[in-house]
């Protein structure tokens, strides 16, 4: 993996590696399907996929690395599905605790609020949170039973106990309120399966997100396409409202 991502660094400086990319990793249950298999056996193999887009952002050095795992809304899949998706999870996170420590993740678990989360994996994420907070290399967030809408009301609540007058309340106070205030904007989100929606994923974070949706299912997603999306990062001209960065607005 490492010869992939030292392909990627400091080549063109103008073109940066994007420093924060967040992936909505979807495509479990057709995965599953299209091989006449239960949904489960796709999220069962989404495992693989994970660790290789951990190991291939980390190597191309992607700074902040965040996983869609749960939504607030994945709690209305039926209840075989959700019990199994919380017990992988569990195992997942202690399988390749000592990986993430090896290779000096921070980890974070972004959500969690739910009571019907079990205490034991909520015990998990505390843990490797606590494990690998002093770890000075990618910070990788787990967005795991949440919702961008929820952070958002979260963040107007906080503001309000605060008791912050209305006129003070300004962009950048309003994501100091919000859950991990020192993460920066998603540069990239990539949604694997050719779905093209956002699905409630980091609302506020992604407000001038560059968008791929590549057509590979996630638990197929392997380190090349993850590359193949970086490289289309850098070819994209990212204006902030602005004018393209070659030209100083003028007609040509
Ligand atoms: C994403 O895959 C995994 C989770 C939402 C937990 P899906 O399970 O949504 O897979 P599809 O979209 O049904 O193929
Ligand atoms: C989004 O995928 C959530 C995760 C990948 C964890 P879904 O498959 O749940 O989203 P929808 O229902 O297609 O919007
Ligand atoms: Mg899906």
């Amino acid at each position: 993996m490492t010869e992939h991502g030292d392909q990627w660094r400091d080549k063109d400086p103008s073109r940066p590696v994007p420093r924060h990319v967040a992936c909505v990793m979807d495509g479990n249950g057709r995965w599953a399907q299209r091989r006449s298999l239960p949904r489960t056996a796709g999220h069962r193999a989404a495992e693989t996929t994970v660790i290789d887009i951990i190991e291939a952002a980390r190597a191309a050095g992607v700074e902040w690395l965040s996983l869609y795992a749960f939504s607030t809304e994945n709690w209305n899949r039926p209840g075989t599905e959700v019990d199994y998706l919380m017990r992988l999870v569990r195992r997942v996170v202690r399988k390749h605790a000592p990986l993430l420590l090896a290779r000096g993740i921070r980890c974070r678990f972004l959500g969690v609020a739910d009571p019907r989360i079990p205490r034991e994996l909520a015990q998990d994420f505390d843990d490797l949170a606590t494990l690998t907070a002093d770890n000075q290399g990618m910070t990788l967030t787990v967005a795991f039973d949440h919702g961008g809408r929820r952070d958002i009301v979260e963040a107007a609540r906080s503001l309000i106990r605060h008791g912050t007058p209305a006129d003070e309340v300004t962009e950048h106070l309003f994501a100091d309120h919000l859950p991990f205030p020192d993460t920066p904007d998603v540069d990239l989100v990539i949604r694997t399966s050719g779905e093209q929606r956002i699905s409630n994923f980091m609302l506020w974070q992604v407000a001038y997100a560059e968008w791929v949706f590549p057509e590979v299912l996630w638990p197929d997603f392997r380190a090349p396409d993850f590359l193949a999306c970086l490289q289309t990062y850098r070819r994209r001209d990212r204006r902030f409202g602005g004018v393209p960065s070659q030209t100083n607005g003028d007609p040509s």
